[in-house]
């Protein structure tokens, strides 16, 4: 099955972290990028800043400046869900929200053409119970994306039970064609990545309350020692504590009840003060300008 041509227009809805990812990525490949937030300001600074990581790779020697020049000029803001109607893939990166999102899925199937895929970039959610309720629930698939978008390679391609097999494989070749790694997989809980990660963030949140160690020290022991990239109070506070509780959550109820996959209440509580990690500015570390990377 083919990718997506070159020219193709994507829209992008939510642009957040992983929103702003997946158009930097798509617009660099040469596909026309629609990005859409409810949030006001939120794609107007998405755009800006990916506009300064192409002139970063530019300066890099990684992108040619014309490449930069072309990649900005196929990004482009909306500010309603109609001006999505010509897409032909739509990526939803928005809240990770059952509800939420098959509301926004509903809007979308009232705007897009018949032949539209549609993807969710969830971390955790039923696929098929995104798509259930749609007119049209073998059009919709997983599209997974790591964090950061531009950095990792892998992208899921998660089906559900009513997915077709040829979006599943146009959604690949596309995350081929955009220079990922892509594989495919059922929608089972949390897919392949965030099952088998959920001990590494929960065994990690059992030693801190514990107090084993502090953070920096337990993240360092699996960096040094266990050969992660990251440990995982680094890597909770760059997914977002708001994100990956929300993961946990889910992996959970899908689970019913397993105590294998019970939440953290400190992650909780890190969730309820809006220390979301790096976004907010604090999580299991302090960031920002002059905040030293110090525990919390
Ligand atoms: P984020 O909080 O950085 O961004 C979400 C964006 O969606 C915000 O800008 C928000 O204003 C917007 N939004 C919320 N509801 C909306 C709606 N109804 N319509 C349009 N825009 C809406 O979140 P992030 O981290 O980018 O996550 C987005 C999705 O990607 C979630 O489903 C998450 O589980 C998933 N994901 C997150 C990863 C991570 O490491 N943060 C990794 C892989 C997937």
């Amino acid at each position: 099955m083919a990718a997506l041509e070159q020219g193709s227009i994507v829209a992008v809805i939510g642009s957040g972290a992983m929103g702003a990812g997946i158009a930097q990525v798509a617009a660099a490949a040469g596909y026309v990028v629609k990005l859409f937030d409810t949030r006001t300001g939120a794609v107007d600074k998405a755009i800006a800043d990916i506009g300064k990581v192409y002139t970063t790779l530019v300066e890099k020697g990684r992108m040619s400046g014309e490449a930069a020049i072309a990649a900005r000029a196929r990004l482009h803001s909306v500010a309603t869900l109609k001006e999505v109607g010509d897409a032909a893939l739509v990526v939803e990166a928005i809240v990770e929200n059952l509800d939420v999102k098959r509301m926004l899925f509903a809007d979308l199937e009232n705007v897009v053409g018949d032949d539209c895929i549609l993807a969710t970039n969830t971390s955790s959610i039923s696929v098929t119970a995104i798509a259930a309720p749609l007119r049209r629930p073998q059009r919709l698939v997983g599209m997974h994306f790591f964090n950061p978008v531009p950095l990792m390679a892998l992208v899921e391609v998660i089906s559900g039970l009513a997915t077709d097999p040829a979006v599943a494989e146009t959604v690949y070749a596309t995350a081929t064609a955009w220079g990922k790694n892509p594989v495919h997989a059922k929608s089972t809980p949390g897919f392949i990545v965030n099952r088998v990660a959920r001990p590494f963030y929960a065994e990690g949140l059992r030693l801190l309350q514990e107090q084993a160690a502090d953070a920096a020290t337990l993240d360092a022991v699996m960096r040094d020692c266990g050969g992660f990239r990251m440990g995982p109070f680094e890597l909770m506070d760059l997914i977002g504590h708001d994100v990956n509780f929300s993961v946990t959550q889910s992996v959970f109820n899908a689970y019913f009840g397993d105590p294998r996959f019970t939440p953290s209440v400190l992650q909780q509580e890190m969730v309820n003060a809006g220390f979301f990690g790096r976004k907010s500015g604090r999580g299991f570390y302090q960031y920002g300008e002059g905040a030293a990377k110090a525990a919390a």
